[in-house]
């Protein structure tokens, strides 16, 4: 299906419709502005909102999403809510009581998707598998009785990934940085293989990419911003971008990716820019 508008959804493998875009809530800040944020992304046509116990904003994000579901007169399917068990939270005791953290956070009765946030890594413990399995395996509990449409995990690599393929429900999506300069073809490929949904966050390199000059005079040429060039980009690799903007015009300007297309030969070019600065982190090198 061509996608036409921020809304418009793909399928993740049980057959729960995903939007193609998301609008990203990391360092909103924990307060009222907050609720004005998700109530222009949403009038904006922002779907995903994707969230997360350690943006420490659930409750204000919460509320944005009840007063942007009066103010838009949609229903409660018409919004995608997304958040994340905290690496301090993995283990499946003290990730149960952190999704009711959440909900009761958010004041939500049902979650679209949760997500483990970080995995547990060799380099930190001899036990991450085991970690890793204890937290999917509450996902998995969480997601049977009804509480959640989707569970998927964050900044896994294919290491991890493969130590979740026995399970019985395995992830239905990563969601991982993925931005122009940031080469994550081996867990691109793996993803794509298993049928598990990308979404790329930190899409604009914070920012930093935006002023690129491959990335501006490319855009000048599609006589588009640079900032949707990148988006259009992870769209075309069929990564749903979370972009987050505070600024009211970047946010609606980030929706606009859906009426141009980016030719292979430019693609390829978009693809084999360097990494420029250093805001990328591998999860095999967390150091907490
Ligand atoms: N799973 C994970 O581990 C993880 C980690 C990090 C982030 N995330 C998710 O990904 C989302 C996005 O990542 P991010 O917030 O780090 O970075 P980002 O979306 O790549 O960049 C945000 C920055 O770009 C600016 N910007 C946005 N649109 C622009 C435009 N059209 N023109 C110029 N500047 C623009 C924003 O400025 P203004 O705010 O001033 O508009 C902000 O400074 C997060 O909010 C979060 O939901 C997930």
């Amino acid at each position: 299906m061509k996608l036409k508008q921020a809304s418009d959804r793909v399928a993740l493998r049980n057959g729960t419709m995903i939007p193609s875009l998301g609008f990203g809530t990391y360092q909103l800040p924990d307060d009222p502005s907050t609720v004005d944020t998700i109530c222009a992304a949403v009038k904006a046509g922002y779907r995903l909102i994707d969230g997360a116990a350690f943006y420490h904003n659930e409750k204000y994000v919460g509320e944005g999403i009840c007063r942007a579901l009066d103010e838009n007169e949609l229903t409660r399917d018409d919004l995608f809510i997304t958040s994340k068990v905290w690496k301090t939270d993995r283990g499946y005791d003290k990730t149960m009581r952190a999704f009711d953290q959440t909900m009761a956070d958010l004041k939500l009765d049902v979650l679209d998707l949760y997500l483990i946030h970080w995995p547990a890594v060799p380099r930190l413990t001899d036990e991450w598998e085991a970690i890793n399995v204890d937290t999917w395996k509450a996902l998995i509990a969480l997601y049977k009785s009804g509480r959640i449409r989707a569970i998927g995990v964050s900044n896994f690599k294919p290491a991890q990934l493969k130590a979740l393929m026995d399970t019985e429900v395995i992830p239905m999506v990563d969601q991982i940085q993925f931005h122009p300069g940031l080469d994550q073809d081996e867990t691109l490929k793996f993803c794509m293989g298993h049928d598990i949904v990308i979404e790329g966050w930190r899409p604009l390199g914070k920012g930093q990419i935006i002023g690129n000059p491959t990335i501006v005079e490319r855009a000048n040429r599609y006589g588009v911003q640079p900032a949707q060039l990148i988006l259009r980009w992870a769209l075309q690799h069929r990564v749903i971008p979370l972009p987050k903007a505070s600024n009211p015009k970047h946010l609606v300007d980030n929706t606009k990716i859906f009426d141009f297309e980016i030719s292979p030969e430019d693609m390829h070019l978009i693809d084999s820019m360097p990494k420029e600065a250093d805001y990328t982190h591998d999860p095999e090198y967390q150091t907490e």
